[in-house]
């Protein structure tokens, strides 16, 4: 069901959700970064994606998915024929989590502490947009949409019941990819990934 707001104004509300989540002292995590990095898309999309945290270039733009791991991302919608435009994209932590290595940014995984102190927010979206289907694009996102450990290889490319009685959808997260060293591997999980999304929305019609 949608949240209840003042004349069923989503827009207005999500406007509002966003606002609030700039500000966002939940964790430590706002400490360090830039800024909070909110999801962006269409309000009545019927996809939704959901990604693991901002990286170096989302921290600095304040945009989801713009870095090399969104380029994959892009191609691999492009690929599988999704509008990226027309999907909501967002991820489970809103905040760059990072070790500072030299002048460089070092990714740094998020904890189970603080997915689920990020949660919050992305059940407020998905009350809002109350998609038809979210894709969880790896382990983290995963994890705070079902509210459990997930095996990626054993719950991708198939419907997944969410903790909030939504359906959901599990495939790898875009980055995997750029981490594979070999070139014929890499092309295998990228078209195993595009496959996957493929799926996905093919499986909400
Ligand atoms: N990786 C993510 O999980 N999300 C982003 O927004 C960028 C990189």
């Amino acid at each position: 069901a949608r949240a209840a707001t003042p004349g069923g104004n989503v827009e207005g509300a999500w406007k509002a959700l966003r606002e609030e989540a700039m500000g966002c002292t939940r964790c430590p995590l706002y400490k360090p970064a830039t800024q909070t990095v909110f999801g962006e898309g269409p309000l009545d999309a019927r996809l939704m994606f959901v990604g693991e945290q901002p990286g170096d270039q989302e921290d600095l733009s304040g945009r989801p998915f713009v870095g090399p791991a969104g380029q994959v991302f892009d191609r691999a919608m492009g690929e599988a024929g999704i509008d990226r435009t027309a999907v909501y994209v967002t991820n489970a932590v809103k905040h760059f989590k990072f070790e500072p290595r030299g002048k460089r940014r070092i990714h740094a995984k998020p904890d189970a502490g603080e997915i689920d102190a990020c949660r919050w927010w992305i059940e407020q979206e998905r009350m809002l947009l109350t998609p038809k289907l979210t894709v969880a694009l790896g382990a983290t996102a995963a994890r705070s949409l079902t509210g459990r450990t997930v095996t990626i290889s054993r719950e991708r490319g198939r419907p997944i019941a969410l903790a909030d009685g939504g359906e959901g959808w599990i495939t790898v997260h875009p980055s995997f990819l750029l981490r594979l060293p070999d070139k014929a591997a890499a092309e295998a999980e990228f078209a195993r990934f595009v496959e996957d999304l493929r799926n996905a929305a093919a499986y909400i019609g």
